[in-house]
């Protein structure tokens, strides 16, 4: 076995609190030895939302906890760490300079190096600790905070190709479910009313697939659903329970179509690029979805990419994805003193920076 790299990654940009142990020997696959989440899903739970400050008290209490647990689980000290990787932003800027605190406390008290971890790119790199995909190859993230394509040539090189101008798709299966009475986190109940709708009874847009591009909206087709709901409450003083599963299943092949065609034009650009990509690969919360991730398996089967989506518990936020890109950048040098600052905005591509709103969860990037 060559030379081992172990890492402990943090993570506190929205709601969960995160701690874990990431190990990689080179010529072998990496090792999670330890992934510890604490969500704070209850705390936030009255609010509709996720509250900055609350969220950012909570990752203040728990990280300390969070990194003991994962080093216990690990079964390593903190001496046995190469270093510390800890998510610098993009998110709550509460959250995040709890974490980067945190990690700089650890730093500094056991002698060890700190790395700055962009939280998108930890998204971005996990296929690469799941399935150990090689660069360059194509992603979509898809969740409650971030929609965007990006090709991953290297673990500090990324082409956004789109995103949304708005609201994320995550955001817009938690609104139907708001607007429709069902329980949160709205993407699973969505889905499930949708088994038994009927996807073809309204007609709801597939908003900018008339316009060339990657980039996506979401927040046009919140609003049709609003109107559809008005509408037959208007009429019958109510919705019945196959109104509600109609609603469902037609918001949610909206998305799946509006996702799949950007997807398929994002392979096209990817290809235009003369890439020999590796694979087409999904994180985030939404990619659970199974309609979701049915069509853009077929997407990718379509162009002749290998289709990768991580198992849910990496796809959704937590830290061994921190300490995996940590770990990458680690190997390739990067070393951030004290001076590592909390941002809550940063573009993966920093030449192609944010230019929208916040969202639920923070600002968008
Ligand atoms: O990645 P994630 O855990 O957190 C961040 O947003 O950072 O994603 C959570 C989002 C929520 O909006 C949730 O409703 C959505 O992912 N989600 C789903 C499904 N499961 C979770 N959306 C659609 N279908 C699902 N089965
Ligand atoms: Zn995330």
């Amino acid at each position: 076995m060559g030379r081992c790299l172990t890492i402990l990654g943090l993570e506190s940009s929205c709601d969960d609190t995160a701690a874990a142990v990431v190990r990689h020997c080179t010529g072998a696959a990496p090792e999670i030895l330890s992934n510890i989440v604490a969500a704070q899903t209850d705390l936030h739970a009255a609010f509709g939302g996720v509250v900055p400050e609350i969220a950012a008290r909570a990752h203040a209490e728990k990280l300390d906890l969070c990194v003991e647990a994962a080093l216990e689980g690990a079964g390593l000290g903190l001496r046995d760490m190469d270093a510390i990787a800890v998510t610098a932003g993009p998110g709550l800027i509460g959250g995040v300079l709890a974490g980067v605190m945190c990690a700089k406390g650890l730093a500094a008290g056991a002698g060890l190096p700190l790395v700055g971890v962009n939280h998108l790119a930890g998204h971005a790199l996990t296929p690469r600790l799941t399935d150990g995909l090689e660069f360059p190859y194509l992603m979509l993230l898809v969740s409650g905070g971030h929609c965007q394509f990006v090709i991953v040539r290297g673990a500090e090189d990324f082409t956004r190709l789109g995103t949304t101008i708005d609201d994320a798709p995550g955001e817009a299966f938690d609104k139907t479910a708001k607007l429709l009475g069902l329980p949160q986190p709205g993407g699973p109940s969505v889905e499930v009313e949708a088994q038994a709708g009927d996807p073809a009874r309204f007609r709801f847009p597939r908003p900018l697939l008339d316009r060339p591009g990657c980039d996506l909206s979401f927040s046009g087709l919140k609003t049709a659903l609003l109107r559809a709901r008005d509408a037959l409450v208007a009429e019958k003083g109510g919705l019945t329970q196959a109104d509600r599963a109609d609603l469902c299943a037609c918001f949610q092949a909206a998305v799946v179509d509006v996702l799949a065609e950007k997807s398929r034009r994002a392979i096209a650009v990817f290809r235009a690029e003369g890439l020999a990509g590796t694979g087409f690969a999904v994180a985030g919360g939404v990619a659970a979805n199974r309609a979701i991730r049915a069509r853009l398996e077929a997407v990718a089967n379509e162009a002749g990419l290998p289709f990768v989506a991580p198992p849910l518990a990496l796809c959704t936020d937590n830290a061994a994805m921190i300490a995996w890109a940590g770990l990458e950048r680690f190997r390739l040098g990067a070393r951030d003193g004290m001076a590592l600052a909390a941002r809550p905005r940063w573009p993966l591509d920093t030449a192609n920076p944010a230019s929208y709103g916040g969202g639920r969860k923070g600002a968008k990037a």
